[in-house]
C-alpha cells in the first residue's frame, strides 16, 4: 500500500498518524506518545473514522504502557480501564472504541485474575492483542470487500461493469487500511467490475472531497465527486447499481448512524429503487442498543458551517445546527455487508454472542 494511504503507522512503542486535518495538500505524519494525545488527535480529528479511532485509541494505550514499569496488576488493571474509558470519551457516536475497550478491559480482568500470570507476563499478553487488531481489521475489511463486491455483482445482467454511490470516507485512512464501504469499491475495481464511483464531499467537514477523492485519484480509481445535494439529480441521470456506505454505530435492530447525510441519500436510493449497503465489521455493530433513536449524535462546532478555513462564507448572526451523524432507519437498508458476510437489518440480533462466552 502507498505510504501516503497508511493512515496509522505502528511498530513496537512507536505510533505515528496521518494527520488528517492537513490532507488532502500535505502528507504529514505525528507522533502519538501516549493516552492523552491520542485522545487529543482522535478529539480533534486528526484521526477520524469509526475503525480508525479505535486503533488509535488503543495503540495510544500500548506505547504508554510499553516503557512503564509495572510489579503489580491490580494496578495496571486499573489504570487500563481508567485509561480506555477516557478514550471512549473522545467522540460519542462511533461505538467501535467502545467496544474495544470492553474487550481490552475483559482481557485484563482474566489476566490480572489468573495467578499464573506475572505482571510482566500480562503486560505483555495485552500488549501483543492490541497489536493484533491492526492485522485483524485489515483482514476484515479484505473480506467485507470480498463479500460486497460479489453480492452488487450478482445483480447486474450481461456483466456489466457497476456504478457505486458512496459517502464520507471509509477507506484506508479511516480503518487500518483498505476500507470498509471504499474497500467494496477497491475490490470491484480490482476484480475490472467496476465502471465508475461517485463520491459526495460530504458536508460540512469535506471527508469525501478531502480524503475520498484522494484515495480514489491516488488508486486512479474511476471517480467522480458530486455535492451532496446532487444525489438525487445523479440518480435520475445515470444508472447506480448500488449505494454503498459505511456505519459508526450499527445497532441491534440494524438502525445506522452514519456520517450527516447518509440518512437521506437512503431516502433517495429507495425512491429510485438502488440497492443500499452499509459495509461494516463486527466491530462496528453495538447490540446493546436497541434501536435508532438511542444512539447519542455528535454535534460539532459551528465554524464548520459557517466558515472555510479561515474565511466565513456564512452570515454573522445566523445560528447553527451542525449534527456530525443520522441515523438510516434499518427498512432503508438492503444489507449490512460484514466480514462474515451480507446481512439483512433484521438478522442483525441473531449475531449477537452469547453474553460471558468466549467471544462475548
Ligand atoms: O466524523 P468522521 O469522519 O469520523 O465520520 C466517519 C464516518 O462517518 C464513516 O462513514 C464511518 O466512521 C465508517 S469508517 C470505515
Amino acid at each position: 500500500m502507498p505510504a501516503t494511504l497508511q493512515s496509522i503507522k505502528y511498530e513496537s512503542g512507536k505510533l505515528e498518524i496521518l494527520d488528517q486535518l492537513l490532507l488532502p495538500s500535505k502528507s504529514e505524519y505525528i507522533a502519538i506518545n501516549g493516552v492523552e494525545e491520542g485522545w487529543q488527535a482522535i478529539h480533534l480529528m486528526q484521526v477520524r473514522g469509526a475503525p480508525a479511532i479505535a486503533m488509535v485509541g488503543c495503540l495510544s494505550l500500548a506505547v504508554e504502557m510499553i516503557n512503564e514499569e509495572l510489579h503489580d496488576k491490580k494496578v495496571l488493571r486499573q489504570e487500563i480501564e481508567g485509561k480506555l474509558n477516557y478514550l471512549v470519551s473522545a467522540r460519542p457516536t462511533a461505538v467501535n472504541m467502545k467496544i474495544a475497550a470492553e474487550e481490552l478491559i475483559a482481557l485484563a480482568n482474566q489476566l490480572s485474575k489468573n495467578e499464573e500470570v506475572s505482571a510482566e507476563q500480562m503486560k505483555e499478553q495485552f500488549l501483543s492483542h492490541i497489536e493484533s487488531m491492526l492485522a485483524k481489521d485489515i483482514e476484515d475489511n479484505m473480506a467485507i470487500g470480498k463479500h460486497g463486491a460479489s453480492a452488487i455483482i450478482k445483480t447486474v445482467r450481461d456483466k456489466k461493469n457497476v456504478r457505486i454511490l458512496t459517502h464520507c470516507n471509509t477507506g484506508s485512512l479511516a480503518t487500518a487500511g483498505y476500507g470498509t464501504a471504499l474497500g467494496v469499491v477497491r475490490s470491484l475495481h480490482a476484480e475490472k467490475r467496476l465502471d465508475h464511483v461517485y463520491c459526495t464531499e460530504t458536508r460540512p467537514y469535506n471527508q469525501g472531497a478531502r480524503l475520498t477523492a484522494f484515495e480514489l485519484v491516488h488508486e486512479r480509481i474511476p471517480a467522480t465527486l458530486i455535492c451532496d445535494s446532487m444525489v438525487a439529480a445523479l440518480m435520475r441521470a445515470r444508472t447506480i447499481t448500488a449505494v454503498v456506505v459505511g456505519a459508526d454505530r450499527v445497532v441491534a435492530n440494524g438502525d445506522t448512524a452514519n456520517k450527516i447525510g447518509t440518512y437521506q441519500i437512503a431516502v433517495i436510493a429507495r425512491h429510485h429503487s438502488v440497492p443500499f449497503y452499509v459495509a461494516a465489521p463486527f466491530t462496528s455493530i453495538d447490540f446493546k442498543i436497541p434501536s435508532g433513536e438511542h444512539i447519542v449524535i455528535e454535534e460539532r462546532p459551528d465554524c464548520e458551517m459557517t466558515c472555510i478555513g479561515e474565511h466565513r462564507i456564512a452570515a454573522s448572526g445566523i445560528s447553527v445546527w451542525n449534527p456530525a451523524f443520522d441515523v438510516t432507519p434499518a427498512e432503508l437498508i438492503t444489507g449490512v455487508i460484514t466480514e462474515k458476510g451480507i446481512f439483512a437489518p433484521s438478522e442483525i440480533i441473531k449475531l449477537k454472542p452469547e453474553e460471558n462466552g468466549p467471544d462475548a
